[in-house]
């Protein structure tokens, strides 16, 4: 690890706040400037004019695909986009009031027991691994939806791609062309944030050598925070218990005299606005227009409006895509799996590219416990 600004060489600093504890080129953020970008491209160009597969392309190769590039990638994604059956059968074994993020995080450790190649970690191997998880995501989030509320899961359909095809394996009807676009585009937004929590997990277990499916378990059990990827699910749970455009301000005003914190405000890193809250705000307005019901879009800028005043406070990524998931009908519990769908191409890049050049990741503690105690047999403590 190297140190930077704040954390002088040799101490530690809370919450390894502005320390380096990777090398990495599959993205970087400017917590000054607002910006975001993965390989070189910035998140705004990738949001305008790319698509989630042609962005994974980009997180595991350091550059975008050639068309024939990006056929070949698409078509091995839609050919592994059916899960085992033995998967199936075991989670349908699950509690059926399981939370659909735990479900995910058991399902991807299972799904190890099918793949017999899972403990080679060479880049050939990996990159399979990658392709297969990246795929199997959607179908295990839409599965566990469906088989909680005692429908039988819909088999993907190759023709489409991974966010049209889980929109389609969710509500059972393919979606609108439109919905279709945003959720391609939720998905470019979610892909990768340089050394968020769950990612840094994710490369200390791969750093230990440990097969791709432990390192993304584990990533899954850190996305699952509320101070994390659970954000989202909780900012649409307080949108609901307002309730009101009109009980917005003294809703706020409370929670912020109680200290409490505001779900999708803040950020470990940015210190303006979140790159990817710009393009989520417009999807929730253009949610709110379309669906003929601005309501939970004009309360969220409302929230926004207060939270800047009051705090200072700018959006991230999880505030506005909770209302526009809201308004496309998602249920509140998917946000978070949603989160994951995305993310694991970033963590799989992640991944790849610590096995490539691997260090054990091994900090030391700074000890602040007692020394040199005598030790006092039990009988006389
Ligand atoms: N609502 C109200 N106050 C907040 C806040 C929020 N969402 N986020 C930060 N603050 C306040 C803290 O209370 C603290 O105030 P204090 O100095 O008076 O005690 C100050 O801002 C610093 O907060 P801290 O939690 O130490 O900053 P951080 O950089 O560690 O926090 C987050 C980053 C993301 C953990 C934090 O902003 C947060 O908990 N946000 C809500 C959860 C969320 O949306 N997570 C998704 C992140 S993408």
């Amino acid at each position: 690890m190297t140190n930077k600004a704040n954390a002088p060489a040799g101490t530690s600093a809370a919450g390894l706040r502005g320390v380096f504890a990777a090398s990495s080129s599959i993205s970087d953020v400017n917590g000054e400037k607002g910006e975001l970008i993965y390989q070189g491209y910035n998140i705004h160009d990738l949001a305008k004019h790319s698509s989630f597969e042609e962005v994974i392309f980009l997180l595991w190769n350091k550059n975008l695909p050639t068309a024939n590039e990006l056929l070949q990638l698409e078509q091995s994604l839609k050919a592994s986009y059916q899960i085992p059956g033995e998967l199936s059968a075991l989670m349908k074994q699950f509690p059926r009031e399981a939370d659909p993020i735990d479900v995910l995080r058991t399902a991807i450790s299972a799904l190890e027991f099918y793949d017999s190649n899972a403990r080679d970690v060479s880049r050939e191997a990996s990159v399979k691994t990658a392709i297969r998880l990246t795929a199997q995501f959607p179908t295990i989030v839409a599965a566990s939806d469906r088989i909680r509320r005692g429908l039988d899961p819909i088999s993907p359909d190759p023709g489409l791609n991974i966010a049209a095809n889980f929109l389609y394996m969710l509500r059972g009807e393919k979606p609108s062309e439109r919905d279709a676009r945003i959720f391609d585009i939720c998905l470019v937004l979610h892909a990768d944030h340089e050394l968020n929590a769950s990612t840094f997990t994710a490369r200390v277990v791969a750093g230990t050598l440990a097969d791709m499916y432990a390192a993304v378990t584990a990533a899954i059990g850190a996305l699952s925070g509320p101070l994390h990827g659970g954000a989202n699910t909780n900012v649409m749970k307080m949108l609901l218990e307002i309730g009101e455009l009109d009980q917005v301000e003294p809703y706020i005003k409370k929670a912020l005299a109680e200290k409490r914190k505001i779900m999708g405000f803040g950020h470990a890193v940015y210190k303006t606005e979140d790159p990817r809250a710009t393009h989520l705000r417009e999807f929730s307005r253009q949610a709110g227009e379309s669906g003929g019901d601005s309501k939970w879009y004009d309360m969220s800028r409302k929230v926004e409006e207060i939270i800047k005043r009051e705090k200072g406070l700018y959006p991230n990524v999880d505030f506005f895509s909770a209302s526009t998931y809201y308004m496309m009908g998602i249920p509140l519990d998917l946000y978070t799996p949603i989160f994951a769908i995305s993310r694991i191409s970033g963590w799989t890049g992640h991944i790849l590219e610590q096995y490539a050049d691997n260090k054990l990741i091994r900090p030391r503690a700074e000890y602040i416990g007692q020394r040199d105690l005598a030790y006092v047999p039990i009988d006389q403590r």
